[in-house]
């Protein structure tokens, strides 16, 4: 498979403080790439960086086999970007801002009827051309801003959380949409705070205080990462309870899932201790993606407390 993104310690600082820090990974051909991790984490600095709109400090990154430091103009024409802040014109129609971008990417006028044609069915928003976007709903204007993104019909495109704000239903589509543009050879680069997305994408690089904590497929990350037999309890009042379960010995870690607990045990043999102690009983499960971010998150934040300040900020 071909790499369409390699960076090597790639790295942002803004004054004192490193948004991103020695980012090294590779992105093939054809890959629903994610990017996950906690507010502040820096996703959305290293997607700019990698197209172009943000200088690295230190590091390098080739992209589409242009070099990150000295070819971003080349970078920038080649790829599609929908920003987490994705800017559509009210006041346009959904054809106009779909022309608009047409523009800014110089597809030639007599490719341009066919090429707006392809996007509004690609985008299912084809009948709809001649409506004002300030009328369309959350859903529909991301899919039009995805539709702007991928104007030029490009083979690798950045999506940095194109689904904030949208119904779950609506969600769900827009990823249809990611899967059907990969499965035909785009290259997808997308950041997002959803389970249910991550467990769609087929690598997961998982970021938290900057730097990357893990990348792997979904399957790879549940299975390896969290050692230990993980449980879940369901406990009256369950929140005040974490800190006293956290003293057991035979306790790994304890976490509240909606209103249940997910406890992480040494091994097995501690399922038996932890009914005594709680009297509640625990169950067996295998973890979910969002049990594997939680820990993730929580070993680096106890390797490096500031990353807790970060995402406040
Ligand atoms: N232009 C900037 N100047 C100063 N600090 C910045 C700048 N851009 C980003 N940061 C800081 O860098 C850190 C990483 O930000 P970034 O937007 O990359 O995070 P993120 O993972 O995309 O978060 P979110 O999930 O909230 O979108 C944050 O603490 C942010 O405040
Ligand atoms: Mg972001």
């Amino acid at each position: 498979m071909k790499n369409v993104v390699t960076t090597w310690n790639l790295t942002r600082v803004f004054g004192t403080f490193t948004a991103v820090d020695s980012l090294t990974l590779s992105i093939e051909e054809g890959e629903i790439f994610g990017f996950l991790g906690p507010n502040g984490a820096g996703k959305s600095t290293a997607v700019r960086m990698l197209c172009g709109i943000l200088e690295p400090t230190a590091g390098t990154a080739t992209v589409l086999g242009y070099d990150l430091l000295r070819q971003t103009e080349q970078i920038k024409r080649k790829i599609g970007y929908m920003s987490q802040k994705f800017s559509l014109y009210d006041d346009l129609t959904v054809l106009e801002n779909l022309d608009f971008y047409a523009g800014l990417y110089s597809i030639p006028n007599g490719q341009r009827r066919n090429r707006l044609g392809e996007i509004l069915s690609l985008v299912s928003l084809a009948g709809q051309e001649d409506e004002l976007v300030a009328n369309l709903s959350g859903g529909w204007k991301q899919r039009l801003a995805l539709g702007c993104a991928i104007i030029s019909r490009p083979s690798l495109v950045f999506l940095d959380e194109p689904t904030s704000g949208v119904s779950p239903t609506g969600r769900r589509a827009f990823f249809n949409l990611i899967q059907q543009l990969a499965g035909e050879g785009t290259t997808v680069i997308v950041t997002t705070h959803f389970m249910d997305e991550a467990e769609r994408c087929h690598r997961i690089a998982f970021m938290s205080g900057g730097r990357l904590i893990a990348v792997d497929t979904p399957d790879n990350l549940k299975a390896n990462t969290l050692q230990g037999c993980l449980v879940e309890l369901e406990l009256p009042e369950a929140m005040d309870r974490i800190p006293a379960i956290e003293e057991q010995p035979y306790v790994k870690e304890c976490s509240p899932h909606g209103s249940l607990l997910h406890v992480l045990l040494d091994s097995p043999a501690g399922v038996a201790a932890l009914e005594r102690f709680t009297g509640a009983v625990a169950r067996p499960i295998t973890p979910s993606l969002e049990d594997v971010f939680v820990a993730l998150a929580r070993h680096d934040r106890a390797r490096q407390p500031q990353a807790a300040d970060r995402e406040n900020r």
